[in-house]
């Protein structure tokens, strides 16, 4: 089997090494993937939002599954393009439709369909520019603080919590103002809830769900969960408080009324779903839902797979995932995230990577890497992922922060404390 994989960051580079490990997969090309990628499979030059250069990229090299990293092709319609396309209909493509992705691409679409199926989730309203008289009345009906989200995706900042409420009334006229272009053309207001958070995954066929392991990710740029929101520092699997009790909670109140709720509506969603909860003591609200793997949530959920992922990919494609296995690894895995510094505001590219073969113990997972002549040099905001395993969860961060001490280039920053609130 030839597998594509769509995106370039540390989930692609989890996926490649994942499934490479597979007797079943022939070869893996990644598009456009990054140096690490590179060292386990075939990089493609391509744009995954480009879905003219995706056909290409499929059709030249005979593509048996395809397989979506990020949200945007998904929401864009990446996969009605192929079912809708001759030359593609019959290649499988791993991640939702138009319609189902809207459980990520629109806050407002998630919370009704959450409402609808009556699945718990805090109380909202959403709004848009006709009805800003109304959004002012409804943000003295809620306590602080507020939560204010564009309806769209916005980068991942498209989340606003404040304390006050002329605050609050500025941030959802500036939003309806454009300050997030059409993500911020409708605007989502709810309740807060205060709680710890939890990714919890599954993988469906439209028709049955396997549950892979939880994580929690930190998504703060400073120690103490202080500072910008970034795409996440570093994860930790399992979550200590994510026992038995709880995850039968998330199984008969979350994913299991998602299922229900998705072939009510007429949903055949194929994919993975990634469940943003909130434990709140120790009842699980879905803040979000995502159409994807998490990033960093994927480095450390993947290793923890011991069977073959591609099993699972193919029960996806074929329908049959109700007769597959999944094994999970007991151990705990965590990352830590090297970053730019700088990141998540503005930061330097293109600087030289030192140490990568000085790693032992731990997986290096590339994020923005790419290849300069015989180097490795920086090219985004999130660089490499170190991933460790142990037996208890300071071990599995101590063989992470030993590792990471021996990496270097220029700028280069990570937080010290993941784990630190389990
Ligand atoms: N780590 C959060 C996300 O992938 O959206």
């Amino acid at each position: 089997m030839n597998i594509l994989i769509l995106g370039s960051g540390g989930r692609e580079h989890a996926l490649t090494w994942k499934l490479a490990q597979s007797k079943k997969v022939n070869k893996i090309f990644i598009g456009p993937g990054n140096a690490g990628t590179f060292e386990s499979g075939t990089n493609l030059k391509l744009n995954p939002e480009n879905f003219t250069e995706v056909k290409t990229a499929v059709l030249q090299n005979k593509i048996d599954i395809v397989i979506v990293g990020p949200e945007a092709p998904l929401t864009m319609g990446i996969h009605d393009f192929f079912v809708n396309d001759i030359a593609l209909r019959n290649i499988p493509i791993i991640g939702p439709d138009k319609s189902a992705a809207q459980l990520e691409g629109s806050k407002d679409f998630a919370k009704a369909f959450l409402t609808r199926h009556k699945i718990p989730t805090s109380a909202y309203k959403s709004f848009d520019k006709t009805s800003l008289k109304e959004a002012r009345a409804f943000l003295r009906t809620v306590n602080p603080p507020y939560v204010i989200k564009a309806d769209g995706l916005a980068a991942g900042k498209g989340v606003v919590i404040v304390d006050d409420i002329y605050e609050a009334e500025k941030e959802v006229e500036a939003m309806l103002d454009g300050k997030f272009g059409a993500a911020g053309q409708k605007v989502v207001i709810e309740q807060f809830l205060k709680g710890i958070e939890i990714s919890v995954f599954i993988i469906t066929d439209g028709f049955t769900y396997k549950l892979l392991p939880e994580a929690k990710d930190y998504k703060r740029i400073g120690v103490g969960d202080t500072g910008l929101n970034t795409g996440g520092m570093g994860a930790v699997s399992p979550v200590p408080f994510a026992d038995k009790e709880f995850m039968k909670k998330v199984k008969q109140r979350i994913i299991n009324p998602t299922m229900k709720g998705l072939s009510d509506d007429g949903i055949i969603y194929k994919g993975f779903i990634f469940f943003g909860l909130i434990n709140v003591k120790g009842d699980p609200y879905v803040i979000e839902y995502n159409a994807r793997l998490g990033d960093p949530e994927s480095e450390v959920i993947l290793p923890r797979i011991k069977t073959d992922l591609f099993e699972l990919i193919e029960g996806v494609a074929k329908g049959d995932l109700a007769k597959r296995k999944i094994e999970i690894d007991e151990r705990f895995v965590t990352t830590v995230m090297l970053v730019s510094g700088g990141y998540p505001g503005t930061y330097d590219k293109g600087k030289s990577i030192h140490g990568l073969n000085n790693i032992k113990g731990s997986v290096l997972f590339h994020a923005g890497t790419k290849r300069e002549s015989d180097k490795i040099v920086t090219s985004g905001g999130r660089v490499l992922a170190v991933s460790s395993w142990g037996y208890t969860m300071k071990e599995a961060l101590n063989t992470c922060y030993r590792n990471a001490g021996l990496l270097d280039f220029e700028g280069i920053y990570y937080r010290t404390d993941i784990g630190f609130d389990l």
